[in-house]
């Protein structure tokens, strides 16, 4: 029986959960998204903590909901990155300390690749998961930070065949999201309006159409809707905006820019043509490599794919290849959770992969890709 106790804190999430097999026993995450909202993206050092504050707290309550002591456990999965270099050193810095302890093997697992294992968690109503998804199987993995398409002949072989050249599509719903004057994370708020929206008002474009390569876009439709925005509201006052990027995320920073009002009608629809764009973009792209390469089964994982409307185009692209489709059945896997990093870790204790001996060994990676 193998018991795998899973840690992620890369970037606003602290969470720790326990698989026992695929079957997740626990999974508790507490967010810290509240702290970031106004700043309109993650703020690392508020971030970093929030972990530090809960990193203990959520170890003790996914082993005891788990019902199980630390001494039961076969390995401790970590994420290693990408992340948040500030707060991937907490959630490996406590993986570490229990290994240690518990003399057991430490696995650095790839934040990634548990939004594609998310899909293998095993819950009620879903037991054969595992022998359901069969290979060879194309992932979309949409989240606040990446784009990808990851090609799979087998388990735990990742072969990236798509990605995005500038910003990510939780990105461009974020930056939307704040553009219209909503918090972060935008996503959430932009299907919330776009149901009251007309998708038709707005012409945007869907980008890389012209292109055979598996490359998306997002910052032209991004600007698109800043040009729509600045036509149709009505110019106001300078304002102040707190939002700034540096290399690590978002800092806060103080800059002063035009804003524009904008009617709640006008809101909801540019909000729905955005997210039609955005959506359309990602089927195109899908589309695209699946004729490329032939699979049995399309997964899909990350924050957006909390999005229904993601959900119903997948289902019919899935359709019209005759494929099989599969997304995170629970809410709790879709965003950054530790139980996709469990269920990812115990396939890599299964096959032996990125098991350090030497526990000190493992370190952070900010930038690792699949
Ligand atoms: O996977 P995730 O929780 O964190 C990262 O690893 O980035 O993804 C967060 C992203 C954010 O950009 C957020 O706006 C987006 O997922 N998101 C959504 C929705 N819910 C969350 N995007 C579109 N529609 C949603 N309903
Ligand atoms: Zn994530």
């Amino acid at each position: 029986m193998i018991y795998i106790l899973g840690i992620d804190t890369s970037c606003d999430e602290t969470s720790a959960a326990v698989c026992l097999e695929n079957r997740l026993l626990s999974n508790v995450i507490v967010s810290s998204v509240e702290k970031h909202a106004k700043w309109g993206g993650v703020v690392p050092a508020f971030a970093k903590q929030s972990h530090m504050e809960n990193i203990d707290f959520v170890v003790e309550k996914a082993l005891s909901e788990a019902g199980i002591k630390s001494t039961a456990l076969s390995a401790i999965a970590v994420t290693y990155g990408p992340g948040l270099a500030i707060a991937l050193e907490v959630g490996i810095s406590k993986a570490k300390e229990l290994a240690r302890i518990q003399h057991i093997p430490l696995i650095g697992v790839n934040h990634m690749a548990g939004h594609i294992y998310s899909n293998f968690a095993n819950l009620d109503g879903n037991e054969n998961i595992e022998d359901s998804i069969e290979f060879p199987l194309m992932a979309l993995l949409i989240s606040g930070g990446h784009t990808e398409l990851i090609l799979m002949e087998k388990h735990l072989d990742f072969r990236k065949v798509g990605y995005t050249l500038d910003d990510s599509v939780g990105e461009a719903f974020d930056k939307v999201g704040n553009m219209l004057g909503w918090k972060y994370p935008g996503g959430p708020e932009i299907e919330r309006n776009a149901s009251q929206g007309d998708s038709e008002k707005y012409n945007f474009p869907i980008a890389m159409t012209k292109s055979d390569e598996l490359w998306f876009s997002y910052s032209g439709l991004k600007t698109a809707v800043l040009r729509v925005i600045e036509s149709v509201g009505k110019p106001m006052n300078l304002s102040t905006s707190n939002v700034g990027m540096s290399p690590q995320g978002f800092v806060p920073t103080i800059s002063k820019k035009v804003t524009y009002e904008l009617s709640k009608a006008q809101k909801s629809n540019i909000a729905a043509s955005f997210q039609k764009a955005a959506i359309g973009q990602l089927v195109f792209k899908t589309r695209q490599a699946l004729e490329r390469y032939p699979v049995k089964s399309l997964l899909v994982g990350g924050g957006v794919v909390n999005n229904q409307k993601v959900i119903v185009a997948f289902t019919q692209l899935a359709k019209e290849f005759d494929i099989q489709f599969f997304y995170p059945k629970s809410r709790i896997l879709l965003t950054d959770n530790a139980g996709m990093i469990a269920v990812c870790g115990r396939y890599m204790f299964q096959y032996g992969i990125n098991m350090s001996e030497d526990i000190d060994s493992l370190d952070r990676v900010p930038r690792l890709s699949l």
